[in-house]
């Protein structure tokens, strides 16, 4: 039977930047929500409440997932995603004269339900620049302002991992280990999707524990506040530079790859594929990182997890990404459940 989400209103209207900024409680909505999408896929009570709207989204950087399952979303929610690009449309930059976010913003608002801005690292000139202009766009729109992914935060990834942990490890993720492992690997990753994951994973009282080797540091900021959020849940953080403290008794085990600190001071020194390559020369030194058979055992036998795309053979083998445990591709089909559970919730009629 559909227990149809009831007192929507209070989250219509609303941005959704990272999931710090909502309450466990919204999270929680969200997250039931796109759990009844799932089993309901085509037949929810919901699944018109986007009826002839448009959703934008703008992309400064490419995608496979957050492109495709947001159009997806928009079309089974009975609207319309339009794609977008900066290339497209006449915008002040730094570098060039246009039209204004604070115009673009305003305009954009007559048109659609709701703006998904896509913008990473190599759209940028130093980290937090992304989220500024998210947050300008936020200040300016009527509509809501949502997150597909900026140098800080990716907000639907966050809320697609909790829900493909909760599909394969229960509903109560209280006291479980979840192991978040950077790995070696060529694509040069954002800070992005682990540290939404890791903001969320706390939130939600799981105990996280951080690894990666020494210079690979996060936002400092964003460690601050997983501190503050296990705190407030009774869970914990930690931070390790060893792969065997790490793995121990985890539960699930979360890789990634991501960039040093240093990458916007090359970027800006060498260019894009010069600092790239440097990055890459400086990640292959720490051969150990990849997420093997040998090290899932000593896991408390973990569920795999990966937010895609996935550096195969560099951040997790063939044989662990394609594994028993694996559970990457349900991640993935999350994010289209809740992206429409958001947009249902945030822009759709009610
Ligand atoms: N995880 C994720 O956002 O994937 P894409 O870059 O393919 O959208």
């Amino acid at each position: 039977m559909i227990v149809p989400v009831t007192n929507m209103t209070n989250l219509y209207g609303r941005d959704l930047i990272t999931t710090q900024d909502w309450s466990v409680a919204e999270i929680e909505k969200a997250l039931s929500l796109a759990f009844e999408f799932k089993a309901n896929r085509y037949d929810h009570p919901l699944n018109n409440c986007l009826d002839r709207r448009t959703f934008f989204m703008f992309f400064y950087n490419p995608s496979v997932r957050t492109r495709q399952s947001f159009e997806a979303a928009a079309t089974e929610l009975g609207g319309h995603a339009q794609f977008l690009e900066p290339k497209s449309m006449r915008l002040k930059s730094s570098k060039s004269a246009g039209e204004t976010v604070e115009d673009a913003a305003q305009v954009m608002s007559r048109y659609a339900v709701g703006i998904g801005i896509r913008i990473l690292e190599t759209a940028i000139d130093y980290y937090g620049q992304g989220e500024e202009l998210l947050r300008q766009y936020a200040e300016n729109a009527s509509i809501p302002i949502v997150s597909m992914a900026h140098d800080k935060f990716h907000p639907f990834q966050g809320l697609a991992d909790v829900m493909g942990y909760r599909q394969h490890a229960g509903k109560n993720l209280k006291g479980k280990k979840i192991l978040q492992v950077w790995g070696k690997g060529a694509l040069v990753r954002s800070w992005c999707s682990v540290q939404e994951s890791l903001l969320i994973n706390s939130r939600l009282g799981m105990d996280v524990t951080l690894a990666y080797p020494k210079g690979y540091d996060l936002d400092p900021e964003v460690i601050k506040m997983c501190e503050d959020n296990a705190a407030a849940s009774d869970s914990t953080f930690e931070i390790v530079h060893d792969l065997e403290e790490g793995y121990k008794g985890a539960d699930i085990v979360y890789s990634r790859n991501w960039m040093t600190a240093n990458f916007y001071d090359l970027m800006a020194k060498h260019g894009e594929a010069e600092a790239k390559k440097k990055e890459i020369e400086i990640a292959a030194k720490y051969d150990d990182w990849i997420t093997t058979k040998d090290w899932m055992k000593k896991s408390n036998n973990a569920f795999f997890t990966h937010c895609g795309p996935v550096d195969r053979n560099a951040e997790v083998t063939d044989e662990v990404c394609d594994g028993p445990r694996s559970i990457v591709y349900d991640v993935a089909e999350a994010r289209l459940h809740v992206q429409k559970a958001v947009m249902a919730l945030t822009m759709g009629k009610h």
